[in-house]
């Protein structure tokens, strides 16, 4: 199963509802899990109420050279509902100390509990800045969404990363609009960009979205809001799905992928 990370450049761009939004949509046969990996700390616990322990704490602890990656992520997910789905999480302290000392038994070598389950895990890596201790995780995902905002000072940001992102190795690389933006604008920037100064293949990068503004459906990721019955077909929620189904990301290889990009990085 794959491993998406959910990042961005600047600005609240709404990566960690995201993360949490694609993992509540995606469908209960892949069992999705939510692993909060932002070194600034987590958001879940206190956002939606949920226990100090177990946390990235104990799954960095039971990663420790464990070969079997889903009794890991059981040792350090709680269990999580939004709606009728069943999203477990990761939760992260908040702070980002314990996250920063966790990130390197959860990507180093030989480690391989965010890639090698038979589950969708979704890793809320928050801000990419550089030497960042997330950036090892990138080249491990399936997919990097990396989320931007609808200003062009944040797509300008974004530029000043995308060698270094295509040179990450990741399965599939994309910028995800988070609120309207030209989208074709965008593309032709940052497409422009990549094969003329980076000199690399202009399809290194695919620009996806934008999300719709929905504060109903944030709020019920926020945890200030129970979602109602229909919550699958609020916008955002559909739009999550949505971006499930064009990436493709369920019928993705997972372990022997990851395996693949890590000796090529
Ligand atoms: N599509 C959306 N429509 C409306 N509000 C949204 C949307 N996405 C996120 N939000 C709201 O924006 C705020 C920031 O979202 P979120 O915490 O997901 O961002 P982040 O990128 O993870 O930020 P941080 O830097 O705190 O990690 C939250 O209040 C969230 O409810
Ligand atoms: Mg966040």
């Amino acid at each position: 199963m794959p491993l998406v990370a959910v990042t961005y450049v600047k600005g609240r761009s709404g990566a960690t509802t995201t993360a949490l939004g694609l993992a509540a949509v995606a469908p209960s046969r892949v069992r999705p899990v939510v692993v909060e990996c932002d070194p600034a700390g987590g958001d879940l616990m206190y956002r939606l109420d949920l226990a100090a322990t177990p946390s990235l704490v104990d799954l960095a602890a039971a990663a420790r050279g464990a070969t079997d990656a889903q009794g890991a992520l059981a040792a350090g997910q709680q269990a999580l509902g939004v709606g009728d789905a069943a999203v477990p999480v990761v939760v992260a302290p908040a702070g980002g100390t314990q996250t920063r000392a966790a990130l390197p038994e959860l990507t180093g070598i030989g480690a391989s509990v965010l890639t090698t389950s038979d589950r969708l895990v979704v890793a809320d890596c928050g801000r990419l800045a550089p030497g960042s201790p997330v950036w090892p995780l990138l080249p491990l995902a399936d997919v990097v969404l990396v989320m931007a905002r609808a200003r062009t000072d944040e797509v300008a940001h974004l530029r000043e990363y995308l060698a270094e992102l295509v040179d990450v190795n990741a399965g599939q690389l994309a910028l995800l609009l988070a609120a309207s933006y030209p989208v074709a604008e965008v593309a032709s920037v940052l497409t422009t960009h990549i094969a003329e100064e980076l000199a690399a293949a202009s399809d290194s990068i695919g620009v996806l979205g934008p999300l719709p503004v929905d504060g109903k459906a944030a709020a019920v990721l926020g945890g200030e809001m129970v979602a109602g019955r229909r919550w699958r077909r609020l916008p955002l929620m559909r739009a999550y799905t949505d971006l499930l189904d064009d990436l493709a990301l369920l019928q993705v290889a997972g372990p022997e992928a990851a395996d693949a990009r890590r000796e090529a990085s």
